[in-house]
């Protein structure tokens, strides 16, 4: 088969991560995980993450596969850990000897090295608990290894002393570390390398200061034109209209059908005929409030009218904040074919505020997570672990959606800075969704888009490990996590793959049964150019009636 590869992007940054590393025994876990509660933010053990990718105990790693063969997992586990943003991040006590690779991780972070007196530590560890390293006298092991490893820990970073500590005294003095290099309860600005300049996307409480950010961002403008779903409009528009009116910005606001109805010529065509009749001009500027089906018709309006005037996307599901709001395509639907009209036109400013979060149905919730897994496979493999992980609230959805939401607009930006036009690396979002489409289309989308994507992801992850591709056993991690937050992993029952496979596009009519399919990789994506769709389409596994 013919393959390119398609490697991930460089992120761009988010909210500094802490850094939590130092010799066993000196609290890194315990402590590391007190101080995340305070901080608010996400743990993670990149010891617990290199067990659970093994399936087995790291010391059962050293007695079976070596010392050197868990630095190679560590060594992946922290590169993956210099991806994520806003977490906090306890490593193994040897991760310091990969001097560059701890490095990378601690570039932009706050980073503690704990000590501890080696009384203490042997009081702590004294019993060994699993503890590879140490061998039949855990006094003289903990020195030597103390002394072999003392110019690591100092290179490595700024040291915190644990001596006389508990758990919770260990914690506060993380947090406090933390809190003196990075504000962490603000929001986060994550900018985006468009084609035409760099625009932020405001990922927190955004809602409040959506006056205040669209004037700064956009200074000359007199006329604000808000855009609104109809669902969001009391809620979500006002506030918005009211914060923009307070920056003395003139707002007219008009509701939109909800959802996919948006995107029409005739709507279109209403919204240009009003905007003559106001007298609008590129002094004005569009401001999208809605799912991804509003800000797609904000932005076609906005890239059309006058050749184009400001556009700014406040998104209100976790899609249109994780996926649609940023990267420049717009579009509405025509003649019966889905984003049929379009055009590239970026935002001028994104404000993603997950509290807008709060009223989207779980159905539409569980959507926007399937894109960010999806992303995630490519992009940012430890926000899989994380995910694996996360506590769920009683919905069975992830309970920290913002920090996902920063984690999909780093990996989506990385995307469109590297290929604004989407002609090559962006195909990449494309993974699970050459199978999503002929679904969707063929269920006449009664599955939708998102659980679409979720099937597509999985189907195509087991066909990149047929060729050999994709690293075994993606597919199977996939489906669990896909299933842990509810999305479907199997086709609906009696789903006709003769009608899903005449409905996979055009690629396949055009190429003699052969289409472009991109599957997960090391490093990113791989794109099979001349996928055989049948094949492809042997991975899909037929759910069950009940
Ligand atoms: N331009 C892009 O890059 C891009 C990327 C992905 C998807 N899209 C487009 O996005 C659309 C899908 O986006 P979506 O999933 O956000 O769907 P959507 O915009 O249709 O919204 C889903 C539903 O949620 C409602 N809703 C929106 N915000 C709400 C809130 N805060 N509370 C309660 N209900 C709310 C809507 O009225 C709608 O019924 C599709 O049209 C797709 O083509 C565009």
């Amino acid at each position: 088969v013919k393959t390119a590869h398609l490697p991930a992007p460089p992120l761009p940054r988010g909210r500094p991560n802490l850094v939590v590393t130092g010799f066993m025994g000196t609290g890194k876990t315990s402590g590391g995980r007190y101080a995340s509660r305070l901080l608010g933010l996400p743990f993670v053990d990149l010891d617990g993450v290199i067990a659970a990718r093994a399936g087995t105990p790291v010391a059962d790693i050293f007695a079976t596969r070596g010392e050197a063969a868990f630095r190679d997992m560590e060594r992946q586990a922290v590169a993956d850990a210099a991806r994520v943003s806003g977490a906090v991040v306890a490593t193994g006590g040897g991760a310091v000897l990969d001097a560059g690779g701890f490095a990378r991780l601690a570039e932009g972070a706050a980073v503690a090295v704990l000590t501890c007196d080696p009384e203490e530590i042997l009081g702590r560890v004294g019993d060994r608990g699993g503890r590879p390293l140490l061998d039949e006298d855990p006094a003289a092991s903990v020195r030597a290894l103390l002394a072999e490893r003392l110019a690591a820990y100092e290179r490595a970073g700024p040291a915190l002393d644990t001596t006389g500590l508990d758990v919770a005294g260990v914690g506060a003095a993380l947090a406090a570390r933390y809190r003196a290099v990075a504000d962490h309860t603000a929001t986060v600005r994550v900018t985006v390398d468009g084609p035409a300049g760099a625009y932020p996307v405001v990922v927190g409480e955004a809602l409040a200061v959506a006056g205040t950010e669209v004037r700064g961002a956009l200074p000359g403008a007199h006329m604000a034109l808000v855009l609104v779903d109809r669902s969001v409009d009391e809620s979500l528009g006002e506030r918005v209209a009211a914060s923009l009116a307070s920056e003395d910005l003139l707002v007219e606001r008009f509701p939109l059908p909800p959802g996919e109805a948006a995107k029409s010529i005739d709507v279109a065509s209403h919204l240009w005929t009003t905007f003559v009749a106001l007298g609008v001009d590129r002094t004005s500027v569009v401001v999208g409030v809605g799912g991804g089906a509003c800000l797609d018709v904000a932005g076609f309006v906005a890239a059309t009218f006058a050749r184009g005037i400001p556009l700014v996307n406040v998104p209100t599901t976790l899609l249109a904040m994780a996926d649609a709001s940023l990267g420049g395509k717009t579009a509405i639907d025509h003649g019966g074919s889905k984003n049929s009209v379009g055009a590239f036109h970026h935002p001028s400013l994104v404000l993603a505020d997950p509290s807008a979060l709060d009223s989207v149905p779980v159905r539409d919730l569980r959507a926007g997570l399937a894109e960010i897994v999806k992303m995630a496979a490519t992009a940012s493999p430890l926000v899989l672990d994380m995910l694996e992980e996360a506590p769920l609230d009683d919905r069975g959805l992830p309970s920290d959606l913002g920090w996902l939401v920063e984690q999909a607009v780093r990996m989506k930006a990385s995307y469109v800075a590297e290929d604004p036009g989407d002609l090559g690396l962006r195909h990449t979002l494309n993974l699970g969704h050459t199978v999503a489409h002929g679904i969707e289309a063929s269920t006449d989308h009664a599955v939708s888009h998102g659980e679409a994507v979720a099937i597509g992801l999985v189907a195509e992850s087991r066909y990149g490990e047929s060729l050999g591709v994709t690293p075994a056993g993606t597919a199977a991690r996939l489906e669990a996590l896909l299933r842990r937050v509810g999305l479907p992993v199997d086709a609906p029952p009696g789903l006709d793959t003769a009608d899903v496979l005449a409905r996979m596009g055009s690629d396949k009519k055009r190429r003699g049964g052969r289409a472009v399919v991109v599957v997960p990789a090391p490093g990113g994506a791989e794109m099979i150019e001349d996928a055989d769709v049948d094949a492809v389409l042997s991975f899909l596994r037929m759910g069950v009636a009940t």
